[in-house]
């Protein structure tokens, strides 16, 4: 992929997920959570923030698509939907990154629906300046400004999740 500039390297992701990780140790202690990985974009956030969970969890996977191409299309569909009862359990939502916001309000809505006890959200990125729904996030990653990133499960078109580390397109 041609001029990727770094956004955030494999040591600047670690340190900050596994700061993450204690966090939420610290406000789940004595719960078991029901992690719920959004697929697909979560999914090496998702793996690598586990690693530093030392509370008891489960792990489900739900799989939503919104995207085509760079831009949001506000229609939100859901692709793999959840097929385990989350009726009073403790949820945490795992998503990558959190643009419009539309993509999260459908998931919080669809998931408020199932009565969970508690429903929280930890996401790696925050695109703020993008916002066009108010939606609750528990845990944040990094505030980013408006740029395209690709690797560390960001895709265009499907492709350069692969990359290690977390790039943007110059533009
Ligand atoms: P939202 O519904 O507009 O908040 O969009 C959220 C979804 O769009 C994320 O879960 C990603 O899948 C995708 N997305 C938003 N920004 C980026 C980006 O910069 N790179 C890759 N995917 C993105
Ligand atoms: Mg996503």
């Amino acid at each position: 992929m041609k001029d990727l500039k770094v956004l955030f390297n494999q040591e600047q992701l670690e340190k900050r997920i596994t700061e993450m990780g204690k966090e939420i140790d610290k406000d789940y202690k004595g719960k078991e959570i029901v992690v719920i990985c959004v697929l697909k974009g979560a999914i090496f956030f998702t793996v690598d923030l586990l690693k530093h969970v030392k509370t008891d969890t489960t792990l489900e996977f739900m799989m939503i698509s919104s995207y085509s191409g760079t831009e949001s299309t506000g229609n939100v569909n859901l692709n793999v939907g959840l097929d385990v009862d989350i009726k009073g359990k403790d949820v945490l939502i795992v998503e990558d990154i959190i643009d419009t916001g539309h993509s999260l309000k459908f998931l919080q809505d669809y998931l408020t629906r199932k009565e969970p006890k508690t429903l929280k959200t930890a996401v790696l990125l925050d695109k703020k300046e993008r916002r066009k729904t108010n939606v609750n996030i528990d845990y944040t990653g990094f505030v980013i400004p408006n740029k395209f990133v690709v690797g560390y499960g960001f895709d265009i078109d499907e492709k350069y999740r692969n990359i290690p580390y977390i790039g943007y397109i110059e533009d």
